[in-house]
C-alpha cells in the first residue's frame, strides 16, 4: 500500500530540466560521441531518459543499456551487499561507459557497477548521478557529473522511490512520514 507521507518540493521541474541540459553539454564536451550509457535500474530510468535526449541535442550519439542492482529493499537505509538482479545485454569491452544513477549515497552501488564494467574490459568509466548526499559515503568514490548535491534527507520523485512509490513525480521532494 502507498505509504502515508508528505512530500515537500526540494528541486523543481524547471531546475531539473535546466541542470540536465547543462550536464549533457559537459558530458558531450568531455566524452567520446560513441559512448555507452549504463543506466542503473530502477531509480535512474527517468534521469537517463531525459539525459540521453539532452545528449542528442548536445551532439552525442550514445548507445544505452540497463542493469538492475539490488540492496535497498523497501527501507530508507541501504544494506551493505549489492547483487546483480538483471545484467547488461551489451558487451562493454573497449567502450567508454557513462554510468548513470539517480543518487550517490554510500557509493556502494556505483562502486560495484563501475568495478564490474572495468573487470569486463571497459576502456573508460565515468559517472553521472542526478543527486549526491556527500556526508554518507562508505566507499571512496566520486561522480564526474552531479546534478545536485543535497542534504542528508530522504527524497523521492524523478525516478527515486519510497517502497517503489513516487517514482512518477516530475519534481524531487523530501519525504516526511505522517
Ligand atoms: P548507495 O549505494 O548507498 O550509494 O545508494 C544508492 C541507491 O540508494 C540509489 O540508487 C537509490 O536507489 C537509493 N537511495 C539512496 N538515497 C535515497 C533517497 O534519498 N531516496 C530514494 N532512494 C535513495
Ligand atoms: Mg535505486
Amino acid at each position: 500500500m502507498k505509504p502515508n507521507v508528505t512530500i515537500d518540493t526540494l528541486i523543481s521541474v524547471e531546475q531539473i530540466d535546466t541542470r540536465v541540459h547543462e550536464l549533457a553539454k559537459l558530458i558531450a564536451a568531455d566524452m567520446s560521441k560513441d559512448l555507452m550509457i549504463v543506466a542503473l535500474l530502477r531509480g535512474s530510468f527517468v534521469f537517463a531518459a531525459d539525459l540521453i535526449r539532452a545528449l542528442h541535442l548536445a551532439g552525442s550519439a550514445p548507445q544505452v543499456d540497463f542493469m538492475t542492482l539490488g540492496s535497498y529493499g523497501n527501507a530508507m537505509e541501504s544494506s551493505g551487499t549489492i547483487t546483480v538482479i538483471k545484467d547488461l545485454a551489451e558487451n562493454v569491452q573497449g567502450r567508454d561507459v557513462l554510468m548513470v544513477d539517480d543518487i550517490l549515497e554510500s557509493g556502494r552501488t556505483l562502486s560495484f557497477a563501475c568495478n564490474l564494467v572495468r573487470e569486463r574490459g571497459a576502456h573508460s568509466v565515468k559517472i553521472a548521478t542526478m543527486l549526491e548526499k556527500p556526508g554518507k559515503r562508505k566507499v571512496n568514490i566520486e561522480a564526474d557529473y552531479v546534478g545536485f548535491t543535497i542534504e542528508d534527507k530522504f527524497v523521492v520523485g524523478y525516478g527515486l522511490d519510497y517502497a517503489n512509490y513516487f517514482r512518477e513525480l516530475p519534481f524531487i521532494g523530501v519525504v516526511t512520514l505522517v
